[in-house]
């Protein structure tokens, strides 16, 4: 009798471990402000992402943040067990294209199956929200970026080119319509 009630708490156990351990997606807050001027900074990423290895005063990452909480309804981290690893959002765009932009600031994180699990939790948002038409533009070296946009349902739909910016002379546009 004690043995089938211990392992009945066993299995309560490990289901809560279980639970604990999901990537989940949550509001930003204004506490969050540090993450961003660490993330911002890392040439890593900087690279990944705009390619724009300007300084970035506080003055600026104060700038840059207090618009993204002005977005709030479409902003969003991402917690691993408890631990804030990245950041998500959705964006308005023309004629009723969402563009999501996501970054997993905390590298040891990588390539673990947050960013694509991040994407598909954004896209249920989005359709909750009634938005069927969203896309990403991601640099077409960037093959892990590339490979979870595809595992979370978004197809190549092209190669957009901005010669003005050197920093980010060419995109690939992914598309996801619901
Ligand atoms: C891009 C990013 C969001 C992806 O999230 P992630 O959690 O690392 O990615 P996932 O683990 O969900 O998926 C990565 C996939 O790419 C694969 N991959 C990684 N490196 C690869 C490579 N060099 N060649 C081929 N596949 C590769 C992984 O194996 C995995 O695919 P699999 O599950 O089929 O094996 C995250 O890595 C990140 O934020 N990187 C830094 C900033 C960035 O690049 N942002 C995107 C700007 S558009």
């Amino acid at each position: 009798m004690s043995f089938g009630k211990f392992r009945f708490i066993d299995v309560l156990n490990k289901e809560s471990a279980k639970e604990n351990m999901t990537t989940k997606l949550r509001k930003i807050l204004p506490s969050d402000k540090n993450f961003f001027a660490k993330w911002w900074r890392d040439k890593d990423l900087i690279a990944l992402t705009s390619g724009d290895f300007s300084v970035l005063s506080d003055t600026d990452i104060n700038g840059y943040f207090a618009t993204k909480l002005k977005n709030q309804a479409l902003e969003y981290m991402i917690d691993f067990n408890g631990q804030t690893i990245g950041n998500i959002s959705l964006d308005k765009r023309e004629n009723g294209w969402y563009e999501i932009q996501i970054i997993i600031g905390e590298k040891d994180f990588w390539g673990q199956g947050h960013g694509t699990e991040s994407i598909k939790q954004m896209v249920d948002l989005a359709k909750e929200r009634k938005i069927s038409k969203i896309y990403l533009e991601v640099r077409p070296d960037n093959i892990r970026a590339i490979r979870a946009y595809e595992k979370a349902g978004f197809f190549k739909k092209g190669i957009q080119n901005y010669p003005k910016n050197r920093n980010l002379p060419q995109t690939l546009r992914m598309e996801l319509v619901t």
